[in-house]
């Protein structure tokens, strides 16, 4: 042997086991219970599925796309074309154990147990649904080396925290078409995600055919609707993903676009318009009038006929009363039935409206308003306004769902969703009321997306609320949640969701076909103004604004400045090196981008907005490098250097376009230390 093979001899025997002892945990969400083994499960095209005990065509479908989707990412040519019952199993290496098939509701059984040795895989379940979460896992786990593509020797016990682990998507405020529901359902179920909740009405749009009252969809849509055919379809694909469809039908509030074609319905005489911008507006329907629950009654009766979920969405929100309080016989039917007030007078229409819904087997769901002493506790309470009315509605009976803290279309990042717990380990609950607390929903509002930009609003952030509802309470490191995240987010690309590609897409349009490296230099450190600030900073959006600008392409949470951040803040510490010469490097490449990326500026009219910006990272690049000379050679800086400085940090910290500049925040760290040398 000589020398070399002795090093590689000794190596494998020291860090290879060290190494099986260590993978690199690309699962999320993270399973309840995981061992790993020290050996490799070696992918090859003689892998093949079987699917042994009673299971639903959901499970034989599943395994089929996980077998495509293992195919499409190893360029293996699998024998094995479709899983059918017909499938051999003697000889097949991944056996899928069934013990029965799942009903797709509240509730059920989505628990798998998922062993992985080098000669077999075994997925065994008691529903087809712990088979379906069992695979995504199993696809979460492929890795590759020098040898070929294999799975990891591990042994996972798995089952969620949380029954109702859910993704809101509003069609109203922009239309979005079928694909786009399809594309994020399989994104729902990869990260094991079971409640589609589906926003089909607003002050913006009715979107869903009505054969009952065409002028619904026909007068209040733009043409811009779901087809009832369209609507069993997405119906079945997402069953076929283990997935529950839960419509909402705003009201009384949020219901402009009814009124539209039924201004009948109205507390105001009308007529009415599409509205086009956001907000809370007055229109609202007039809960005294017997001929409003006549409507209903018929439009919920065909609803429940289309929906199979048994839970059905009111909305209930933001009725801002203003249309009651102006309408006559409104006020003089709450005299003489001595209703109180607007909100004793939106118990009494939800009153109605929960009868009709229970004689068509339906049960409730609202928003947190809906929330009174009139309800009976067997309604669903979706808590947005604050996490107290989670807590409010446990305590009195509720079952209650959270998604304050999940609304994505804030663009908060990862972290705040990700630490935002439906029933954090301090909580003061007690058992049965936090038992009430079935788990959560992102929520991704359509004022500011559009087909081409939704899919990087909802993901990857929402893998991370995925995780919370579905990991035990324990799994909260965040680093950690980070590193996984980029990996899902990455496999999250094969199921056709575009928000990695279409970054490329959108600054190569915003350059007119130039190069795009010194756009995107400047785009990867900014992210569009948090919150509803976007709609305050002299913009008025309308549903038919351009969504195609610098902050509708920039992401949620520019992970080059959370690294470069992390950079300052660990340098900060120790004054290692290492971290100064990345932001060195960092503080040279933005120094230089400006140049180069003016004259793109100068040629594309779109850009010009971002013209002072761009001026403004390379000014903070130059006085970043300054500070960090400095520190490192244990200089002070002169006071009229510091002065400077800070007007420096407070130029570059206004926000242009809409979108702010990340990186601020460590550069004024760098600062801070100098100033207090
Ligand atoms: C809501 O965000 N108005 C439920």
């Amino acid at each position: 042997m000589n020398r070399n093979a002795i090093y590689r001899f000794l190596f494998c025997l020291l860090v290879v086991p060290l190494y099986a002892l260590t993978q690199p945990v690309n699962l999320m969400p993270m399973p309840q219970q995981l061992t790993w083994g020290e050996g490799t499960f070696r992918l090859t095209s003689e892998f093949t599925i079987a699917v042994e005990g009673e299971a639903a065509p959901r499970l034989y479908h599943a395994a089929t796309r996980a077998l495509r989707r293992l195919s499409g990412r190893t360029g293996l040519f699998f024998a094995q074309d479709f899983i059918t019952q017909e499938s051999k199993s003697d000889t097949s290496q991944l056996q899928i154990i069934c013990e029965r098939p799942a009903t797709v509701a509240l509730g059920e059984d989505e628990s798998y147990s998922l062993t992985v040795d080098a000669k077999s895989i075994l997925l065994a379940c008691k529903s087809d649904l712990g088979g379906l979460r069992g695979l995504e896992t199993m696809l979460q786990l492929l890795q590759s080396d020098e040898a070929g593509y294999f799975f990891p020797e591990v042994i996972i016990e798995d089952a969620p925290r949380f029954p109702w682990r859910g993704l809101l998507i509003d069609v109203c405020r922009h239309w979005l078409p079928l694909e786009v529901i399809k594309r994020n359902l399989d994104g729902m179920a990869a990260v094991k995600m079971n409640v589609f909740h589906w926003h089909l009405t607003e002050d913006q749009g009715f979107r869903i055919e009505s054969k009952v009252f065409p002028r619904l969809h026909e007068l209040g849509s733009d043409g811009f609707y779901f087809t009832q055919a369209q609507v069993r379809e997405i119906i079945d694909y997402a069953g076929d993903r283990g997935i529950r469809v839960i419509p909402e039908f705003d009201m009384p509030g949020h219901a402009t676009s009814w009124f539209v074609g039924h201004p009948e319905l109205a507390s105001a005489p009308g007529p009415y318009t599409i509205e086009r911008r956001w907000g809370v507006k007055d229109p609202v329907m007039d809960p005294t009038k017997e001929y409003t629950y006549e409507f209903l009654d018929k439009f919920l009766g065909e609803m429940a006929q289309l929906f199979p979920d048994e839970y059905m969405h009111i909305g209930g929100d933001e009725n801002n009363g203003v249309h009651w309080n102006a309408n006559a016989g409104i006020q003089k039917y709450m005299k003489e039935h001595n209703i109180p007030d607007n909100h004793a007078l939106q118990a009494y229409f939800n009153n109605r409206i929960l009868n009709i819904l229970t004689k068509y087997g339906k049960k409730m769901v609202g928003w947190d308003e809906i929330l009174h002493d009139e309800m009976p506790t067997d309604i669903v309470i979706q808590s947005w306004r604050g996490p107290e009315f989670l807590v409010r509605s446990a305590r009195k009976g509720y079952m209650g769902i959270l998604s304050n803290g999940y609304y994505i279309d804030l663009i908060q990042p990862a972290e705040f969703h990700y630490l935002n717990d439906p029933v954090p380990s301090d909580s003061a609950l007690t058992d049965v009321e936090k038992s009430r607390i079935l788990g959560g929903e992102a929520t991704s509002w359509a004022e500011l997306v559009t087909p081409e930009t939704v899919d990087s609003r909802i993901w990857p952030r929402t893998a991370c609320i995925a995780e919370r509802l579905w990991s035990p309470v324990e799994v909260r490191d965040v680093e950690d949640m980070y590193r996984r995240l980029d990996a899902i987010s990455f496999q999250l690309e094969e199921l056709g969701l575009t928000h990695i590609k279409n970054y490329d897409m959108m600054l190569r349009r915003l350059t007119g076909n130039r190069d795009i490296g010194a756009l995107k230099v400047f785009v990867d450190v900014l992210e569009p103004v948090k919150k509803y600030q976007r709609h305050r900073q002299g913009i008025t959006y309308t549903q038919y604004s351009p969504m195609t600008r610098v902050v509708d392409a920039a992401r949620p949470e520019s992970m080059t400045a959370r690294q470069f951040n992390q950079a300052v803040a660990r340098f900060l510490m120790d004054g290692n090196a290492k971290d100064a010469a990345i932001i060195m490097r960092w503080f040279k490449i933005w120094q230089d981008n400006h140049a180069e990326l003016l004259s793109i500026i100068k040629a594309s009219p779109i850009l010009w907005e971002m013209e002072s910006l761009s001026q403004d990272l390379a000014d903070l690049a130059g006085t970043g490098l300054e500070a960090t000379a400095l520190l490192q050679a244990g200089k002070k800086a002169e006071q009229s250097w510091l002065e400077n400085a800070k007007i420096v940090i407070a130029g570059a910290g206004k926000p242009r376009g809409q979108t702010e500049l990340m990186v601020v925040a460590g550069v004024e760290q760098l600062i801070m230390a100098l100033a207090e040398k």
